[in-house]
């Protein structure tokens, strides 16, 4: 702002400086002539010389500038030096995807408090696990461990009987299917944005993955079909057939793990029930992670397990849960009396 500021105030100034110099150099210039001090070629000749001293006058002003691309040139040089902490050396591969957390503990790097505590679960190829429990509790934070995103907290993560820090990253991310609790669409077509998950699938992978989606009713009434644009993030879709969309990206590469993160959060009760019966029907030799804020997208699952506070505080079946007395029974009872209870 100062810079500014200043630069405000010294462009019309130097401006006025310049006119009136060529302005009294003519004029006082005029009266010389007139009394014969000088002649007239000496005028022309002193204003000439005086019109080629502006420029580099100007010139020097401009040192600022070699400042400012100094500032810029440090910032994106910052940017440039980042490096990925989590330096990912691992090279062994994922076959079966079998997974046991043993005493999990995960801190933030700029968090005060523990997002995971002591979390220890195992689950085996072909099994699905609900996630449930109220926000902040932790959920996402779980599946950002298996994605690699973040260094490793303390405990082990074992995928295969081999701890995740040596699992090569792109490779463990080729098994997974991955719908993110934010939806990230790209200002495509609704083609596009599925064949993203894999770039080289078949006509009829795609029209499966949209089948499995539930988006095949959605897409009837677009106006372009498959290639409707869906603009910047996906602006001209609805919140449910965005979540569909991501939902079918990941479907379509028929993914070893497949993780919804609250992906079902916007669809109608109906929708949900279609698309849980496809993944179930779909999946049965391959694992299931959902997470989910509305319990009937879980009561088919082999584990259910509560988070509260980044800790399992109740785990078990449907079934187990919802006879027991905790968070789950009476999240179940609130979702079957309406919350007049
Ligand atoms: N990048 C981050 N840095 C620091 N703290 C974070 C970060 N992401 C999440 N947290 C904290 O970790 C805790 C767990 O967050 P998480 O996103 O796992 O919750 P969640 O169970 O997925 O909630 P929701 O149901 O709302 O999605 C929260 O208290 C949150 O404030
Ligand atoms: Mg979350």
């Amino acid at each position: 702002m100062k810079v500014e500021k200043l630069d405000a105030f010294f462009q019309p100034l130097t401006i006025i400086v310049v006119s009136s110099s060529i302005a009294i150099s003519f004029g006082y210039g005029a009266v010389l002539v007139n009394n014969g001090i000088i002649t007239v070629g000496e005028l022309i000749t002193f204003n000439v010389y005086l019109n080629m001293l502006i420029w580099p006058m100007f010139a020097l002003g401009m040192f600022n500038i070699m400042e400012r691309g100094n500032a810029s040139y440090d910032r994106i040089q910052n940017v440039l030096d980042e490096t990925d902490d989590l330096n990912d050396i691992g090279e062994a591969t994922v076959k079966e995807t079998n997974f046991n957390f043993n005493e999990v503990t995960f801190k933030y790097p700029t968090a005060q408090h523990n997002s995971l505590e002591d979390i220890t679960i195992e689950l085996n190829r072909g099994e699905t696990l609900g996630i449930v429990g109220k926000t902040g509790s932790g959920k996402s934070t779980f599946i950002k461990q298996l994605l690699k995103i973040y260094p490793e907290g303390s405990g082990d993560l074992i995928i295969d009987g081999v701890n995740i820090s040596s699992l090569n990253r792109e490779k463990l991310r080729d098994k997974l299917g991955y719908v993110s609790q934010e939806n990230i669409l790209f200002s495509r077509t609704v083609r596009e944005n599925i064949m993203f998950g894999k770039p080289d699938a078949t006509e009829a992978e795609l029209t499966e993955a949209i089948k499995l989606s539930a988006f095949d009713e959605d897409l009837a009434r677009m106006p372009e079909g498959l290639e409707t644009l869906v603009g910047e993030k996906g602006v001209s879709l609805s919140g449910g057939q965005k979540q569909r969309i991501s939902i079918a990206r990941s479907l379509i590469k028929q993914p070893d793990i497949l993780i919804l993160d609250d992906a079902l959060s916007a669809v109608d009760a109906r929708t949900e029930t279609r698309i849980i019966n496809h993944i179930k029907d779909n999946r049965k030799d391959k694992t299931t992670i959902i997470i989910t804020h509305r319990l009937s997208a879980v009561h088919h699952a082999d584990k259910i397990i509560v988070l509260e506070n980044g800790k399992i505080v109740e785990s078990g079946t449907h079934q187990a849960l919802s006879n027991g007395s905790g968070w789950y029974s009476k999240q179940n009872d609130y979702f079957i009396t309406g919350g007049e209870s």
